[in-house]
């Protein structure tokens, strides 16, 4: 590992931060050593309704696994995130929002906010849903799809928000799973100048033959563009409210009662559903959000995450409103309608704290730093980046053109199934290396093992596990609990397996180097390669399909199919087209190959098991650096691909 460069706490920051390094030793090591002492103070950030008097029950063991927190107290994530803010803050703007087109503005206050989510939560109700009920929403970036998380948090509903770029099939296998009652969609969305077709998408979802559940679909009115109308089963969300009441009782939830379902791909089989509960999520993502960001009341906090994604939900939704934070929500893109939307949106909502992706950095670097040449951006104090690990050049492009050099990067690592962040740097307390997540939070564990599950002590390399609970973390895969062991405690026993690959150098700093598995990273999304092969080989021409991942100047992945076809298909451009649409059909359109090679035949063992490491390095250009192809049961076919690599 090279020689990094440190970058120091800068003085403004150190001298108002919450915590200092002498702090974040003292509260580590206490987290540490007295879970339940820790743990006991913390859980008192939030409000419960009967305050818990059991801390922690874990165990990581496969053979008996359990995973408790706070687990005797009662409480609602609604009335944490909205109530207790009413007595001091009720004329606090809870959410500043911004569409894409930059003349549509809209605020909220936090007694806006309540008022919208009791007389939704009322409407809900009218509409059968019950407490444990699944609701599922599909909806665009507007402060109505906060407003119907929250109103289903109120009454104990269980929302699963599915991300607006996935396809009318990704819909109905999400919407079955949970056997949803309630859809909550709008009539489109608006993302970079053009319409997403929000309620048609729902519609061909329902049309699917196994959708049976499905009663009842709430449509919200956004740019009312046209939309089909069923009878009896649609309905206006206008309508609703007007005759709802703005008086609604929160449920009280069980600590362990479950907030939300999010499904997320895996290295095999179908997503997942991640389901969350409601006490240790809301203690771990406000606590995070306030330590991490150095959260102080009179911030203004973007975060430019999609709401249907793991970040929106912890880090635009339930930490910064538990804490009573103003967020700046932005329907659309940030690089849109130029490079210079991101800052000008900085500079028009004087936002002090930018948490983005680093393919976000990427494509507006690729712009030019004169792009920013009219950017003030004296209100930043933070930044935040998330989703894959950040190249050391963009990361000093952020520092430098965005941050001004006066702004400390956090650098967070977590996933879906954390819940929230596990290891970062603390703006006051930790000196940053561009490209390292360095430390982590309070609480956590992490460790390094090699392959047979050994731990690996001081500077190493290997793959990323976490020893021990912490309260944020998934409870189970909805409906699949032993997946669930499967997936995440029995590669290593004991141990909650990330499936990132990480080194620790000599201070202890950890640095992602990636998924160990098959699970790739597009522009921050996640997609495992085996649901991009299904969808190829559903297609009637294709006989076999195998998906990797290569280096992308911008998405940090792009994905790359070698794809075999039925015998007598021809190999051509417009069947490679029609694949990729297929693709986007079937899943979305974030999954949509970037590149596809037609391979009459893939590399297998004896066996028969597609070696997958042949086929990342000759889609990644390495061909010099193969390796060992004397397992294969036949090694011409190695060289097969690589002339037609060689010739794209
Ligand atoms: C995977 C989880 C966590 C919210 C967004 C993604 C990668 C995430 C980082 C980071 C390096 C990162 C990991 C992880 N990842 N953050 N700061 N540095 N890699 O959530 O969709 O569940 O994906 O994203 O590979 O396992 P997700």
């Amino acid at each position: 590992m090279k020689a990094q460069s440190l970058y120091k706490i800068p003085s403004t920051i150190a001298d108002n931060a919450l915590v200092t390094d002498a702090q974040y030793k003292k509260m580590y090591q206490e987290s540490i050593i007295n879970p339940n002492g820790f743990w006991r103070e913390h859980g008192k950030r939030i409000d419960w309704i009967k305050p818990y008097s059991q801390i922690k029950k874990t165990s990581f063991d496969a053979h008996n696994l359990y995973i408790k927190w706070f687990y005797d107290g009662t409480l609602n994530a609604s009335a944490n995130c909205l109530d207790r803010h009413l007595q001091h803050d009720e004329h606090k703007l809870a959410i500043i929002w911004e569409g894409d087109d930059a003349n549509k503005q809209r605020n909220l206050t936090y007694s806006q906010l309540h008022q919208q989510v009791c007389q939704f939560a009322n409407a809900l109700l009218s509409q059968g849903v019950r407490r444990g009920n699944v609701v599922t929403i599909y909806m665009p970036m507007i402060p109505e799809t906060i407003v119907a998380m929250l109103a289903c948090a109120r009454i104990g509903a269980i929302h699963s928000v599915i991300f607006g770029g996935f396809s009318p099939d990704s819909i109905a296998a999400r919407i079955i799973d949970g056997a949803s009652k309630v859809v909550i969609t709008a009539d489109e969305g608006v993302r970079a100048g053009r319409t997403i077709p929000l309620k048609n998408n729902v519609d061909e979802a329902l049309a699917h033959p196994d959708v049976q559940c499905v009663e009842k679909v709430i449509v919200m009115k956004h740019t009312a563009g046209p939309i089909n109308w069923v009878n009896d089963r649609d309905i206006w969300w206008e309508s609703l409210i007007t005759t709802a009441s703005k008086h609604c009782p929160f449920e009280e939830m069980a600590a362990e009662d479950p907030l939300f379902l999010l499904y997320t791909s895996g290295s095999t089989g179908s997503p997942k559903g991640v389901l969350h509960t409601t006490g240790g999520y809301m203690v771990y993502a406000a606590m995070t959000h306030e330590y991490v960001f150095d959260y102080k009341k009179d911030d203004i906090y973007w975060c430019t995450a999609d709401v249907g994604w793991i970040t929106g939900h912890s880090y635009m939704v339930y930490g910064p409103l538990a804490n009573g934070a103003t967020i700046l929500m932005h329907e659309g893109v940030p690089n849109y309608p130029s490079p210079s939307r991101l800052g000008e949106m900085i500079d028009r909502h004087k936002v002090t704290t930018l948490y983005t992706a680093p393919t976000l950095i990427r494509s507006i670097m690729a712009e030019g730093k004169d792009k920013f040449s009219h950017f003030d951006g004296c209100s930043l104090r933070i930044l935040g980046s998330v989703g894959e690990p950040i190249n050391p050049e963009a990361w000093r492009w952020y520092h430098e053109v965005i941050g001004k050099q006066a702004c400390p990067i956090v650098d967070t690592w977590w996933q879906t199934e954390t819940g929230g962040i596990l290891i970062t740097p603390l703006p006051g307390a930790t000196e940053t290396k561009p490209g390292s997540a360095t430390r982590p939070f309070f609480g956590v564990q992490p460790a390094i093992v090699d392959n047979q599950g050994t731990l690996l002590e001081g500077k190493s390399e290997g793959n990323l596990v976490i020893l021990d609970s912490w309260p944020g973390q998934m409870r189970t895969i909805y409906g699949d609990h032993d997946r669930f062991i499967l997936t995440y405690f029995k590669t290593f026993n004991g141990m909650y397996c990330t499936g990132d690959g990480a080194k620790r150098d000599e201070d202890g700093y950890y640095w992602i180097t990636g998924r160990v598995d098959d699970v790739i990273n597009v522009a921050g999304h996640r997609l495992g390669t085996a649901e991009i092969e299904s969808a190829l080989v559903a297609h009637p021409h294709v006989a076999e399909a195998a998906v990797v991942g290569y280096p992308h100047d911008i998405k940090g992945q792009g994905i790359y199919a070698y794809v075999t076809l039925n015998t007598g298909v021809k190999e051509d451009e417009p069947l490679m087209q029609e694949l990729i649409r297929w693709v986007r059909k079937e899943i979305g359109s974030i999954a949509s190959p970037d590149l596809i090679q037609w391979a009459p035949d893939l590399p297998k063992t004896r066996s028969g098991k597609i070696m997958r490491r042949f086929l990342r390095k000759i889609a990644a250009n390495e061909i010099t650096q193969l390796g060992d192809a004397s397992t294969l049961a036949d090694p011409s076919v190695i060289d097969a691909l690589i002339v037609t690599r060689l010739n794209k």
